[in-house]
């Protein structure tokens, strides 16, 4: 009988594809604090159309709160899925100005960003509150995307690592395997965020590993491989492609260029090499 020798697996080699790990694409649209109601509508019908025969990706939009019933109605039943862009940690209360969990997933959210670096550096959310929220977000049974990732300043001074594993670890740690299967990372260097500088695809793949291997240490090796992690931060539909190619990346958190119905369409139609 001929002998089999042992050959190295795809995933030993290191060249495994992402449609093997069970991690479906992700490509989140997050419009901030731009479009009125009637804008929002407009644009979600645009999208509807031109987004309406891909498969195999998760879409998601996020647009102002104000407007996600109006959009909600517009997207039901297509493949678009809806985010909230923040929440509060309490269920409800005395906080004017604010939204609950509950409030979000009945207005028809699945999804919801929180500790985007405009909040942490705008409106002074820490580690602890993001990790509140994301509590919060799991309470409402909705699916938080937590967002991570260094300034310039620390960048320059060789911290990216060690900030980036600070947020992870007082963000998203302590959660049972049920919720944990929930989130969603979204690395987002603040210095590429809305600047037109993009990280290299070499260095979002780098910190994506690095942000891998932390979850594998907090969590373990399997579910850390089951976790999606988003790049952020100028991406464009001429740098999806090369972004989306990289072994862990799984999707994007897209700012400016989910304005434009075309733009963001291009992005979710991205092909990986
Ligand atoms: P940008 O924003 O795509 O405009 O850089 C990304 C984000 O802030 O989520």
């Amino acid at each position: 009988m001929e002998q089999q020798t042992a050959k190295p697996t795809e995933r030993e080699k290191g060249v495994e594809k992402k449609s093997t790990l069970q991690r479906t694409p992700l490509l989140a649209g997050n419009w901030k604090m731009y479009k009125t109601v009637s804008e929002s509508e407009a644009l979600a019908k645009e999208l509807k159309q031109l987004v309406a025969g891909v498969s195999g990706r998760e879409i998601l939009i996020c647009p102002p709160s104000i407007n996600l019933t109006k959009v909600s109605e517009i997207i039901m039943g297509t493949n678009i899925c809806l985010g909230a862009q923040n929440l509060h940690w309490a269920n409800e209360g005395a906080f004017t100005g604010e939204l609950s969990g509950p409030m979000i997933k009945a207005a028809g959210c699945k999804y919801v960003i929180i500790g985007h670096s405009e909040r942490r550096q705008y409106f002074g959310e820490t580690d602890k509150i993001v990790n509140d929220k994301m509590n919060a977000a799991l309470k409402a049974g909705l699916f938080p995307i937590v967002c991570v990732g260094e300034t310039l300043e620390e960048r320059e001074a060789n911290n990216h690592f060690k900030v980036v594993e600070r947020q992870i670890r007082d963000g998203v740690s302590n959660l049972v395997k049920e919720d944990y299967l929930k989130l969603v990372i979204a690395y987002e260097p603040v210095w590429a965020i809305g600047t037109g500088k993009t990280a290299s695809p070499a260095q979002a793949q780098e910190m994506h590993a690095f942000i891998r291997k932390i979850l594998s240490q907090i969590y373990n090796e399997p579910l850390a491989q089951k976790t999606r992690i988003l790049y952020g931060g100028s991406v464009k539909p001429d740098n999806i492609d090369s972004l989306m190619s990289q072994p862990d990346i799984d999707g994007g958190l897209v700012g400016g260029a989910s304005l434009k119905a075309a733009d963001f369409s291009r992005i979710v139609a991205y092909q990986a090499a």
